[in-house]
């Protein structure tokens, strides 16, 4: 059953301050194929303290948009061909200033700072995120070192705290085993202690529940609101499934075809969605009361050919109500209620009774 998180009005006195903005993100393939449009001008935004989930069909550019923000994607054959995003950094220790930095000009040294230190992140894949051969508490103590420039006992003595801290059991004999013996469970709550180890300001989560099953999700789930609550950090929540957003996310961004065609806080997006897309993605969910996750696969038609996207709404194929100018142009995104953007010709959110 979905269950909605906390209303606009909550969310307004609770969160004041942006700490990652990005514009206009625009990544691309180089393959023997063609060009592949992966992202095509993606923006969005993150406040202090606050969830965003993240929704989109397979190939979306989900995981693109924040592999770019992470330099994590192999270039070639991918290229980073514009946009800015500024990471408003509280603890920028060396100038003590607000300025923010804009991730995408950062260099190698540069970014392996950021990475893993003020901004963490878990993947769907532990066991091929973890180095196969290492100990877990060697995987977490070169973190502290590389980071916070612990001692090897100091780390070690951290290593051991964070993974009680996660929840794995006897965490002393752990600290030298090796991912394979752990369970999928485990080796997800062993990316989050490597993930959350210095303290980071932001989480990414890429699917991080996907390939466990379903308690252990609940488990997990719950381990990382509990982690954002105690730890005050801001958490990009990537996921197939609403059920999930509904339930922790403050605000929604839906994607589709390398674009963000909706942004919302959650409660909005889910009473009152403003794009066909998320009307469609909304009306695919299972029944309440049905079991299972509520994944989005059941739409009709696919999505566009991203080595020759059209110069119209992407969408426009696929939906119901496309009208002549869906066909002559890209629609830009408008907000259409406070904090509520949609990039549509049409205001459906305000048709609706
Ligand atoms: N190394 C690559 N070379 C060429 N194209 C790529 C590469 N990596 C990703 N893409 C393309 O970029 C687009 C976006 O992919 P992305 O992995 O971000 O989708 P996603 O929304 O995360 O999907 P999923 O839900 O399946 O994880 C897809 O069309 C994909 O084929
Ligand atoms: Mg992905």
């Amino acid at each position: 059953m979905i269950k909605l998180k906390k209303n606009n009005a909550q969310r307004e006195t609770e969160f004041m301050a942006k700490i990652l903005e990005v514009n206009d993100l625009i990544t691309r393939f180089y393959t023997f194929d063609g060009v592949v449009h992966a992202l095509s001008g993606v923006s969005f935004d993150l406040d202090e303290g606050e969830t965003l989930g993240i929704v989109g069909e397979s190939g979306s550019g989900k995981s693109v948009t924040m592999m770019s923000l992470l330099h994590l994607l192999p270039t070639p054959p991918a290229r980073i061909e514009g946009g800015k995003a500024l990471f408003y950094s509280n603890r920028n220790e060396q100038n003590n200033n607000t300025d923010p930095v804009d991730l995408l000009q950062l260099d190698k040294s540069g970014i392996r700072k950021i990475r893993g230190g003020k901004i963490g992140f878990i993947f769907q894949d532990a066991l091929s995120a973890l180095n196969p051969v290492m100990t877990i508490g060697r995987q977490i103590s070169e973190t502290l070192i590389e980071h916070l420039g612990m001692t090897v006992d100091e780390a070690k003595k951290r290593s051991i705290e964070l993974l009680e801290y996660v929840g794995i059991p006897e965490a002393e004999k752990r600290f030298s085993a090796y991912p394979h013996q752990f369970s999928g469970g485990m080796r997800q709550r062993t990316m989050i202690a490597v993930a959350i180890a210095c303290n980071p300001e932001i989480i990414i989560a890429d699917e991080p529940t996907t390939a466990l099953d379903v308690t252990v999700q609940a488990q997990i789930i719950e381990l990382v609101q509990r982690l954002k609550k105690e730890m005050k950090m801001s958490v990009i929540w990537i996921t197939h499934d609403l059920g999930v957003v509904a339930g922790m996310a403050d605000r929604v961004l839906v994607m589709y075809a390398g674009s963000a065609v909706e942004i919302a806080p959650v409660d909005d997006l889910f009473y009152n969605p403003g794009h066909p897309y998320t009307i469609k993605l909304l009306g695919a969910l299972p029944k309440i009361g049905e079991e299972g996750q509520h994944r989005l696969e059941s739409i009709d038609g696919t999505p566009p050919d991203l080595l020759s996207p059209p110069a119209h709404c992407q969408f426009a194929w696929r939906c119901p109500h496309a009208a002549e100018k869906c066909w002559q142009a890209v629609p830009a995104a408008r907000e259409i209620s406070p904090g509520h953007h949609a990039a549509c010709f049409f205001d459906f959110a305000a048709r609706r009774p």
